[in-house]
């Protein structure tokens, strides 16, 4: 049995933040902002957590489908920003939507979050476990952001989708593969410092900022593109794709210039790559299906389409999945 994305949803947060925002308290530039990331403004929850991101994306999800709370049989969230470090952000999306049938959990794999746990709905699905998985991909980012740090406060923005994963009523269509890998040695370039279980919550922590994202941007942005571009091209050769048989690159939205790499590796023309990082920054685990839900709203994306995902994050953690769209638009 293969496996598919049966229905697709976003929602983001209506504040938008422009780089003009950070120009009035940050050494910064709308100018070194564009050129180096290719983000013009993100999003910000001002009320609520991630749980609140997802409720309004799960339930379009559901909805367009005709699908109703009680017939979703598990429910997935990827994030980094859980509402509560326990109970999951699963239990707390399954009470607000009244998922009465569902058993559920959390994955944390950062930025490969939703590759991570899409591969994980589709063997749920496809071992016959499980009918239909709501897969949420969420982060608020702006809650363990550093406001005051111009390297990583410009990167980022809130936002979630949401995903339907059934069987697929076609054999030829649907989830095809993944490449995931995860590699701890990355850790030292992105990971937050403390509140967890080997530095936890002190005055001390939170006098040093030690409550936010760190990253070593160089080292960081090196990794990622080898690591996208290489394991996109190991998808591309191990099922004997050329860049024409390819209708869409669906990657990772955390650096336009990492997109570009990862593309000219394939050999993909730019007209090929779903790119919305101008509008919403780096949304973590949102960011790849956001892109998918934006994409077919619009009618851009259309049955037996050939798609590959594909996302690099902290761990490191980083992975393609190769994909037959099978919606109709
Ligand atoms: O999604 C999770 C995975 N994360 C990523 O994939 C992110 C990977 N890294 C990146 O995207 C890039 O490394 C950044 C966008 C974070 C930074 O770009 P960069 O071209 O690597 O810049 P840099 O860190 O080498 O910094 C260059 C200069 C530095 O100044 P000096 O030392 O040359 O004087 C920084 O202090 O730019 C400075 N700088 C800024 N200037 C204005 C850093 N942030 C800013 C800023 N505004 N916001």
């Amino acid at each position: 049995m293969r496996a598919t994305i049966t229905s697709i949803a976003h929602w983001v947060p209506e504040d938008v933040y422009p780089n003009s925002f950070f120009e009035k308290y940050l050494d910064t530039s709308h100018e070194w902002i564009f050129t180096r990331t290719g983000i013009s403004e993100r999003r910000f929850l001002k009320e609520g957590g991630t749980s609140d991101m997802i409720v309004p994306a799960a339930k379009e999800c559901m909805a367009k489908r005709g699908v109703k709370p009680e017939e979703i049989d598990c429910v997935i969230v990827a994030t980094v920003t859980p509402d509560h470090f326990f109970p999951s952000t699963a239990a707390i999306v399954q009470r607000k939507l009244g998922l009465k049938n569902a058993w559920g959990y959390d994955i944390s794999a950062a930025c490969s979050s939703f590759l991570f746990s899409l591969t994980t709905a589709v063997k749920l699905v496809e071992s016959g476990a499980c009918k239909k998985v709501l897969l949420c991909g969420a982060d608020k980012m702006s809650s363990i952001m550093d406001f005051q740090d111009r390297a990583t406060a410009v990167l980022f923005g809130d936002g979630a989708g949401c995903a339907l994963i059934e069987a697929s009523n076609d054999e030829s269509m649907g989830f095809i593969d993944s490449i995931l890998h995860i590699d701890g040695e990355g850790e030292p370039y992105l990971h937050m410092k403390a509140g967890g279980s080997v530095k936890p919550a002190s005055e001390e922590t939170v006098r040093n900022r030690e409550h936010y994202i760190f990253q070593d941007g160089q080292n960081v942005f090196k990794a990622a593109v080898k690591g996208m571009a290489d394991v996109s091209l190991e998808m591309m050769e191990k099922h004997n794709l050329t860049a024409d048989d390819i209708a869409w690159l669906v990657p990772h939205q955390a650096n336009l210039r990492i997109i570009s790499a990862t593309s000219d590796r394939m050999r993909l023309d730019p007209s090929k790559v779903m790119i919305n990082i101008d509008k919403y920054g780096n949304t973590t685990a949102a960011t790849i299906p956001i892109c998918l839900s934006e994409w077919h709203k619009a009618g851009k994306l259309h049955k037996g389409d050939k798609l590959i995902l594909s996302s690099f994050g902290a761990g490191y953690t980083w992975g393609a999945i190769y994909f037959v769209w099978n919606m109709n638009d």
